[in-house]
């Protein structure tokens, strides 16, 4: 929520901070701005919507050029999104930008009597603040220290003075922040995604921090003056899978990139005996063997791969699984001690929610594994241990390779808690392994088969609602599928337990209304029996069904006014393959409603806020 760049160096500022931000954009796109300091005063363009708007005012409007430049793209919470309440805030000397939520701004503001303030924003006041400490003498670094300790709730800060025009200082609370360390050039950035073009060195930064930048290099020390622990990275993504290499969107690149992302995510977890091996995962099989419960606790799309990991998990390894949103976990005093496995996923590893979770959990003393895309992200660092996904960047607001990937490291997480449990034997583990490996391949199968559900698309644009079901994994499959539905084409979108339609949400089904069902393969007939029912009950009532079964499935065929044939897989795995056509059918309507795909109304892919 929120993107920041900062850059010192011998480039033009300019350029690389609107660079940066431009890549930031998915973060918040309200407003964007920027500010450099110039002759001994600040120099500043910032403008309400998106970053486009910010560069058509500088090319009216011409900037100095600059080597230090410090820019922000917002998702509001304070204010409006308005040209007035756009960052960068300036105070005299200083210019800041931020990232979250300062909450004792009122308390503050009502403190520095006689400041002018330009904006409705909590932002503002960091801005006076800071210029007031400089006023009275400090050094930006002094000061921040000084201000930072102020301050309550989330924040990144960078700023900028006129008056020290080789200095940029930050300040990270609860939001994030990483820098990067090219050749004689320095950056501050929300993510590494704002220099990757130009460096893939960076230092994650830990917690109550502030950071110096100066052509001399970086400092860091902590909020109170004292040494500071940071880790350098290396970032194993370049700048090409940040683009869109082509596509029309990066969420639709994203759904494409999903077999590579699953096969980089199993990669080299079997060991020499044919035993997986979870190597960042730095729990000691010992512990693992106490825990007698799971809590999984996440948010939005990750909250629902989550739902399909119980499934999975319990199965596996019979310990008692729970699922958690992380908005709620720690709101309702959870029963969590030191035999509990808290498991939280989190593509962007920063999600204020999820990351408020484990600090309760661990409080409690449970042991904490994070599942998370992007290293040197808070979640990963704060928790006990991490099971990286290797997607590569998401862009695309909407989560797609996120979800898979996260499934498959729950899949790894549950397959090695059976194994060091001994509640599989190895060559069960293994059998497991070598179908997870085949998956990539069927899901490049259902990329191939695209074209019906684009059609659909196009066919249902001016449909107001559209239903989805599933049973069992399913149910979470289709949950997911309303949602990437309901942000992208902004049109009412619902997931149902199939077995629960006929305890309410039945009532909805009129003539002709679109209705996605996910039907489980042939191997629990069961389940798959009881999903055909219900398909026929829904058809009986009007329902147009699109169905989503495995080949060769002529009873699901049946009831299809649309079949959305998928390769034939184990039953705990068909999410992997039945989201596909629902992130493509979601991608596909909003395209063709003219939304723009990746950065949806009102959202922001990292959300820092609570
Ligand atoms: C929806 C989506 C969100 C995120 C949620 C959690 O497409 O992307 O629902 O899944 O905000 O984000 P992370 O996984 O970064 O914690």
């Amino acid at each position: 929520m929120c993107g920041i760049v900062g850059y010192l160096g011998n480039r033009d500022g300019l350029d690389v901070v609107l660079s940066g931000l431009r890549r930031l954009e998915y973060r918040g796109y309200d407003s964007a701005g920027i500010a450099m300091p110039v002759d001994g005063s600040i120099e500043w363009r910032k403008k309400a919507g998106k970053i486009a708007n910010l560069a058509a005012a500088i090319e009216q409007d011409p900037l100095p050029g600059s080597g230090v430049a410090i820019g922000h793209t917002r998702w509001a919470t304070h204010g409006a999104p308005t040209d007035a309440n756009s960052h960068p805030h300036v105070a005299g000397r200083v210019a800041i930008v931020h990232n979250g939520i300062i909450e004792n701004h009122d308390a503050l503001r009502a403190e520095l009597d006689g400041a002018e303030f330009s904006s409705e924003t909590d932002s503002e006041v960091a801005a006076h603040l800071l210029g007031r400490e400089l006023d009275g003498g400090a050094g930006l670094v002094d000061a921040m220290r000084a201000v930072s300790t102020k301050l309550e709730g989330a924040f990144t800060l960078v700023a900028i003075d006129a008056q020290d025009p080789q200095r940029i200082v930050a300040a990270r609370r609860n939001s994030p922040l990483v820098v990067g360390k090219g050749d004689g050039e320095y950056f501050v950035a929300s993510d590494v995604a704002a220099f990757i073009e130009y460096t893939r060195d960076a230092v994650e930064l830990g917690q109550d921090q502030i950071v110096e930048i100066t052509p001399d290099g970086v400092s860091v020390t902590s909020f109170d003056g004292g040494p500071a622990q940071t880790k350098d990275f290396h970032v194993d993504w370049d700048l090409e899978a940040a683009q869109k290499q082509g596509f029309d969107w990066y969420m639709r690149k994203e759904i494409f990139e999903q077999p590579k992302a699953v096969a980089d995510t199993l990669l080299g977890r079997l060991n020499e005996r044919g035993e997986l091996v979870l190597d960042e995962l730095r729990i000691s099989p010992e512990t693992l063997r106490r825990i007698n419960k799971i809590v999984i606790v996440a948010a939005g799309t990750s909250f629902y791969a989550g739902l399909v990991a119980k499934y999975a998990i319990e199965h596996w390894t019979r310990i008692p699984c729970e699922v958690e949103l992380a908005s709620e976990f720690r709101y309702r005093d959870p029963i969590v001690d030191p035999m509990t496995l808290v498991v939280t996923i989190s593509q962007s590893g920063e999600t204020a929610d999820t990351l408020m979770a484990i600090r309760h959990a661990r409080e409690q003393h449970a042991k904490v594994v994070a599942i998370c895309n992007t290293n040197g992200a808070t979640i990963p660092r704060e928790s006990d241990a991490v099971i990286y996904t290797h997607a590569g960047p998401e862009i695309g607001v909407a989560s797609t390779k996120g979800f898979t990937t996260q499934l498959i490291a729950c899949y790894l997480l549950g397959l090695y808690l059976a194994q060091v449990r001994g509640m599989k034997y190895g060559d069960e583990v293994a059998g497991l392994l070598r179908e997870l490996e085949r998956m990539p391949e069927a899901m490049q199968g259902v990329l191939d088969n695209q074209q019906p559900i684009l059609d659909l698309a196009a066919e249902l644009v001016d449909e107001t609602s559209v239903l989805f079901l599933g049973r069992h994994v399913g149910y979470p499959v289709a949950l997911e599928g309303a949602l990437k539905l309901k942000e992208l084409a902004y049109i009412h979108a619902e997931g149902f337990a199939a077995g629960e339609l006929k305890h309410g949400p039945i009532a909805l089904v009129s003539q002709d209304l679109p209705m996605f069902i996910v039907v489980p393969p042939r191997g629990r007939d069961q389940l798959r029996d009881k999903v055909i029912s219900n398909i026929a009950e829904v058809r009986a009532r009007g329902a147009r069904t699109i169905v989503l079964a495995e080949a060769g499935d002529d009873d699901a065929r049946a009831q299809a006014s649309t079949f959305i044939e998928l390769p034939r897989v184990s039953t705990l795995l068909q999410p992997l393959l039945a989201i596909v056509p629902l992130q493509l059918f979601a991608c596909e309507l909003a395209t063709v409603k003219g939304h723009d795909v990746d950065q949806p109304r009102n959202l922001a892919k990292s959300v820092t806020v609570e």
